[in-house]
C-alpha cells in the first residue's frame, strides 16, 4: 500500500529489486501524478483521498510506503504559514499514514520526509512511528543532493556512497545551449568554482535563474517548484543550457522518459521533483527479510 503515491517511484524500486508484487494499491489525488503512474504501472489500484479510506481492508498487505507533503513544514515555506508543531494540515496528513498503519497492521512500513522539518515535528513522527529516523542524502545514490528522513522498521544496513557525478549523467545531445557572453562583464563565480551568475538586468541584480553549474559536480536537489528553471548547466566557452527533463529524470534515476506522458515541462518538473530517488528506496526496501533470503 502506498499512501501520497505520487508517480509510483516505490513501485519502481519494488520492481528493481524483483518483488513479485500481487496487489499495489495507490492514494493520490494529483491528476497528472496518476496520469504519469496508470501509463506506466495500469495494473496500479488508484484509490484516491487518504482522508476517505478505510485502510482496514488491506490487513494482510507487507508493506506501507509513503511520504505526506513537505510543504507545510519545509524551510522552503519561510515564515510564510510554515507549520513547526503537531498540528495543522501537515500534521493531519502524516496522522493519515499513523491511521493506516494501525488498520492495515502491514509487516514492513517505510515513511519518508524532508529534513527541514522542525525537530518538534521530527520527535513527535519519531514517537508515532516508534523509531528514530534515518537520514540518507540521495548523493550517495545519485548524481542529486538531497537530504531526507526514512523512517522504516526494515533493518537496514550502511551503505557506500557512490561517487556519480552530473557529468556522468548528461545527455549527450542537446539542442537548446545559447551564449551569454554579452553578461562576461558582471560574472561572479562561486567561492569553490563551481557555480557561476551573471546580472541581465544591469542593476547588479543576480536572480535565480541566472547561474549556471559546472557538470563535474552533483547537483541541486531537483524541487518541485521552480519548475520552469531546474538551472543551468555550464559548458565552458559562455555556453549554457538548461538542464533537461531526462536529466532530471536520471538526477532521480528514474527510467528516462518515465514522465514523457506529461506534455507541459512545467508539470513534469513538478512531478519529477515531488517524487523519490527510486535507488534510495531501492537500499532501503531491498532489506526487508525475504529479499534477502
Ligand atoms: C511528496 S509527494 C510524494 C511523491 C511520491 N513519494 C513519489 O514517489 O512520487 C506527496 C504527494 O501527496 C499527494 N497528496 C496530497 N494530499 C493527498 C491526499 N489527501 N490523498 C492522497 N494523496 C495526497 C500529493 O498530490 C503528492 O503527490
Amino acid at each position: 500500500m502506498s499512501l501520497f503515491d505520487g508517480i509510483s517511484c516505490g513501485m519502481i524500486a519494488l520492481e528493481r529489486l524483483g518483488v513479485p508484487i500481487n496487489r499495489y494499491v495507490a492514494y493520490e489525488i494529483d491528476e497528472y501524478a496518476i496520469k504519469v503512474s496508470q501509463t506506466n504501472y495500469p495494473q496500479i489500484e488508484q484509490c484516491g483521498d487518504v482522508f476517505k479510506a478505510d485502510f482496514k481492508q488491506y490487513n494482510g498487505f507487507d508493506l506501507l510506503i509513503g511520504g505526506s507533503p513537505c510543504v507545510h513544514w519545509s524551510l522552503a515555506r519561510g515564515s510564510n504559514g510554515r507549520e513547526t508543531t503537531a498540528n495543522g494540515l501537515g500534521w493531519d496528513l502524516f496522522s493519515q499514514y499513523v491511521r493506516a498503519l494501525n488498520e492495515a497492521k502491514p509487516r514492513f512500513f517505510l515513511y519518508e520526509n524532508n529534513v527541514s522539518m522542525s525537530d518538534e515535528i521530527k520527535e513527535c513522527i519519531s514517537h508515532e512511528l516508534n523509531c528514530e529516523p534515518i537520514e540518507i542524502d540521495s548523493a550517495d545514490f545519485s548524481a542529486q543532493k538531497r537530504r531526507r528522513y526514512y523512517w522504516t522498521n526494515i533493518p537496514v544496513a550502511e551503505w557506500q556512497p557512490k561517487n556519480i557525478l552530473f557529468s556522468d549523467i548528461m545527455d549527450s545531445e542537446y539542442t537548446n545551449s545559447r551564449s551569454i557572453a554579452k553578461y562576461k562583464n558582471t560574472y561572479k563565480w562561486s567561492k569553490d568554482g563551481m557555480c557561476l551568475s551573471w546580472d541581465t538586468s544591469g542593476k547588479g541584480y543576480y536572480s535565480q535563474a541566472s547561474r549556471a553549474r559546472k557538470v563535474n559536480q552533483k547537483w541541486n536537489t531537483v524541487c518541485a517548484n521552480r519548475a520552469e528553471s531546474k538551472g543551468n548547466v555550464w559548458l565552458g566557452n559562455d555556453m549554457i543550457r538548461l538542464v533537461t527533463m531526462s536529466e532530471l529524470e536520471k538526477l532521480q534515476t528514474l527510467p528516462v522518459g518515465y514522465t514523457a506522458c506529461l506534455k507541459s515541462k512545467e508539470r513534469r518538473g513538478r512531478a519529477i521533483g515531488n517524487g523519490w530517488t527510486v535507488e534510495v528506496i531501492k537500499h532501503l526496501l531491498s532489506y526487508m527479510k525475504e529479499i534477502q533470503e
